[in-house]
This record gives C-alpha cells, structure tokens and sequence, in this order.
C-alpha cells in the first residue's frame, strides 16, 4: 500500500521537551522493593539498589521519574520514610493492600535517582493529607539550613537540600477508588491552597494539578474546568491519565490507541485556552501526561483485583507484571509519535511504571533483569527525538475502527536535532498490509544514518514476548532503504511490514 510523507523540516511545531521522556517508581508490587532496590541482590549497591536496574534505567533513556505514588501516595506519611533505617515504621499501605517498610524513602529515592541521571518529580497526599504536610516535605527537602526541618535532613545524612522543583499535587483525586476521593471543587480549593503555600515557601517550584484518571470518566471535562477554575493562577501543568489495552481481539482499535490519546490530549488543551481565556490570563499551562502506557487493566479489574484488596498484606506482592508482545510495543511506539506530535502542548510525560509494575524493565530477586518489548521504542524514541519537532504531511488510507472511527493506516512524526540530522519515527498500524512510504524531506543532500524497525520476529507472532529466559523480540535493521536527492530536497523510500514500528 504506498503511502506519501512530506516533512516540512524548516518549520517547528515546538521543541522536544526533554521531559517527555519521563518514568514512574510507585510504592507498589515489586517496582521499588525487588525491583529498583534489593540489597541481597549481586549486583546491589552500597545503597541496596540494583546496579543491574541501574544501566537498564540509563539505557531506556528516562529524563524524569515520578515518586512516590501513584495511589500510594494518598495514604503516604513522608516523615515514615527519613531517619534511621531501624526505626522507620511499618504500615499498611491500603491502596495496594499491601505492607511498607519504609526502607525506602526521600532520602534513599532521591540517591537512587541522581546516580541514574534522572530528575525527581515528588507527589505530595492531597487525598488525606494537606495543606501543612505539603510544605513541610517542601521544607524539608529544598530549605538550605538553620529550621527544624531542613536540620532534620542534614541530620538523616542530606546536610545539602535535594532541590526537587517538579511536584504534583496530589493523584487521581477523580477516581472513586482513590484513599480520600473528592470532588473537582473539594479538590481543586485544596490544591489551590496548597499551591500557594509551597509558592510562598520556594518560589521555583513547578506545579502539576490532577486532571481526570481516563477520558471515560463521568466527570472528564467539568473536572478539569473546575479544578482548573480554582488553581490556573497558581499551577504550571495539568495531568492526564491514559491506559490502553487490546479488549474483546480488536486489534485495530488497539493499534489506533495514538488516536485517542490525540483526542484526548485535543480536549485537555482546549479546555486549558477555555479556562485561561475566561479568567483573562496572560500563562500557558502544560499538559504532563503522568501515566501513560499499555496496560491489561481488565485482566486487573476482573481477575486479580478483588482477591489482592481483600487479601493478606504481603511486602512487594507480585502485581501488575504484565507481559508485553509486538503489538504492545507498537502501541508504545504510535503513543510516543502522538506525545511528540503534541510537543506543544505536553509539557512532559511519564511511561508507568519503570520496574515490573507495568514496565519496560522486569526483574526477578536474585535473578536477572531483563527488556520487555515496550523498552525499545522508548529507548530508541529518547535517543533519537532531539531538537525541534517539525510538521508533516500524510498522505495514505484509513482503517475502520470500532473505537476510534476511521484513522490513518500510517502515523508519524519527524524532529530536528541541532545539528540538523533528522529523525523519523513511523507506525504501520495494519495487521495486514505492507506499507509502501515515500518520504519527500525539504532539504537536499541527506543521507541515511541508521534505520530500525520494530515489528514480529522471525518465528513469532504479534503475541510474542520477552521473558526472562529468552527475548526474541527488538527492533532489527530496516533493510533496503533507499535515499536520494531530487533538486532541493530528499527522498527517502522504505518498506513498512504490518503491525510495525
Ligand atoms: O500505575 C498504576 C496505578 O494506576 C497508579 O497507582 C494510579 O495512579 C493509576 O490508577
């Protein structure tokens, strides 16, 4: 099926933002404990944490990672994670039914995340916690010296504040199942407090108010109007939540989950420009996609839900470890393409959750740790994504979705990095159809660096998986690319196999 592509390379639709490649460690299953941290592990750290973990983080090419929570944190206490090891307490974490020790907390987080080069975006409880709590964690971690608090740190062993600028406030605080759910103006005048009081306290801060937990919520839209109402003046980011799966063997409406999440991000930013144009404001405000991923969440609901919160309280149970395949991957890579295309708007986004919890990277105590198939398009997409996103123009045919409507057969995005080289990140969503791509690039005299394509591997299938004994599926070298300057600009011809990325 041929398919036309002109990239416009000397236009911008905006920069890349660096943050797009963010990451997620919740206090939940095995992401934190036996994942990024187990001290009985060979190739643990001083600090208990995985070096093995470690490189894998390094080389998926995370920039920023959201802590502690996710669900946890609406019942989380900070104070329980500082201080000596042995006296921390234990608790029960009601959200995952599960037990915390608290061997892990602010201090042992933020280490971990400077020795993988990443920067901290720290969720405060807004579900049962408020106002005060929040700016004491604030205090605590960014205050130089000579108060209570910031003595405290340098007490536990931090005598130099962690200097976290990225906060959310709070998490999920639509959903019915969140630890002190509320409603959009319970919620929105609590985060409007708060975001105050942590202005008035470190006037760096960089703010994220929860937006809705999926577009299927009853409350989508008016939630957003309403908390955005009460905080626009005082936040710099709104968050959405998107989780897709593949239900009832509809693959083409699962290959086109790029085109809902477009949806969806359209619908945020338009209620943003509403809510900053009647309250006649002069800012922008991002769209920090926080959660996004794959995730076999009707297997959860259905299946594993009921029998864990109603369970034993395990240390690190097992949850959530889905097990990506090709299609999965490809998904990854066409959700990727509509972040990018949304560069404009998104200010950053966060892949949940990093380790073993719906993750790229999976790990077993004692064991190995290995890539799961969603790592790659990642890993290659953080790489390669610089500089400046540019315009496209797409030309092709549309497949029939039960979900999403009619959506281009083909999907992509193109950056330019400073140096001028181009990068191009394209999605065969058909199950069938080898797709045939002319790319025209407005320059002349390109030549081609490297060309990889993700799609079922010789002998497999689009179920195919990485486990920890084998992992037969990465991208491989896409052959048979040909380029070519045709006066002022260059020609690139390529073949895309179906379910490719
Ligand atoms: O990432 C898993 C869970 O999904 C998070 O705890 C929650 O915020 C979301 O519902």
């Amino acid at each position: 099926i041929p398919v036309g592509l002109r990239v416009h390379l000397g236009e911008t639709v905006a920069d890349v933002p660096p943050r797009l490649f963010g990451g997620f460690v919740e206090h939940m299953g095995r992401c934190v404990y036996q994942g990024i941290y187990e001290p009985e592990h060979p190739s643990a750290n001083a600090d208990g944490f995985r070096e093995d973990v470690l490189a894998l983080v390094r080389e998926l090419g995370v920039t920023v990672v959201r802590y502690p929570g996710g669900n946890f944190v609406s019942g989380y206490r900070w104070e329980d994670g500082v201080g000596p090891r042995a006296e921390r307490p234990v608790r029960l974490d009601g959200a995952w039914h599960s037990t915390e020790t608290n061997q892990v907390g602010l201090h042992e987080f933020a280490g971990w995340a400077s020795s993988a080069g990443v920067e901290v975006m720290q969720a405060v409880n807004l579900g049962t916690r408020g106002v005060l709590e929040a700016g004491d964690l604030l205090e605590y971690s960014n205050h130089p010296s000579g108060t209570a608090l910031s003595s405290l740190r340098a007490r536990n062993g931090s005598p130099e504040p962690f200097g976290i600028t990225l906060w959310c406030l709070g998490n999920e605080m639509d959903g019915p199942w969140q630890i002190g759910h509320k409603t959009a103006d319970e919620y929105g005048r609590l985060a409007a407090e708060t975001a105050r009081y942590m202005r008035f306290l470190d006037h760096r801060v960089e703010l994220v108010v929860a937006g809705s937990s999926n577009m299927e919520m009853p409350t989508f839209g008016e939630w957003e109007r309403t908390v955005l109402r009460h905080t626009a003046e005082l936040v710099d980011h709104i968050s959405v939540h998107a989780y897709y799966e593949e239900s009832d063997g509809d693959v083409a409406s699962f290959l086109a989950s790029g085109a809902g999440l477009d949806r969806y991000l359209d619908t945020v930013a338009g209620i943003v420009d509403e809510v900053i144009a009647e309250l006649g404001l002069d800012r922008t405000i991002g769209i920090s996609v926080d959660e996004w991923n794959v995730w076999y969440q009707r297997d959860w609901n259905e299946n594993h839900k009921d029998a864990v919160l109603s369970g034993d309280w395990p240390v690190a149970p097992r949850l959530i470890e889905d097990e990506y395949n090709v299609t999965d991957a490809v998904v990854v890579g066409s959700l990727l393409i509509s972040l990018l295309r949304h560069s404009d708007r998104v200010s950053m986004a966060n892949l949940a959750q990093l380790v073993n919890v719906i993750a790229p990277i999976r790990c077993e105590p004692e064991g190995a740790a290995w890539k799961q198939t969603t790592f790659f398009p990642f890993a290659l997409t953080s790489a390669r994504a610089r500089g400046r996103v540019v315009p496209l123009d797409l030309s092709g045919p549309v497949l029939p979705t039960a979900k999403y409507g009619e959506v281009p057969m083909v999907d992509a995005v193109s950056t330019v990095a400073d140096d001028g080289s181009v990068s191009l990140f394209v999605v065969n969503r058909s199950t069938t159809d080898v797709v045939a791509l002319g790319t025209e690039l407005s320059t002349a005299g390109l030549v081609l660096e490297d060309a990889q394509v993700l799609t079922v591997p010789e002998g497999g299938d689009r179920f195919t998986t990485n486990t920890q004994a084998s992992q037969p599926v990465a991208p491989v070298v896409l052959e048979d690319v040909v380029v070519e300057s045709a006066g002022d600009v260059t020609q690139v011809s390529l073949s895309l196999p179906p379910i490719s990325w």
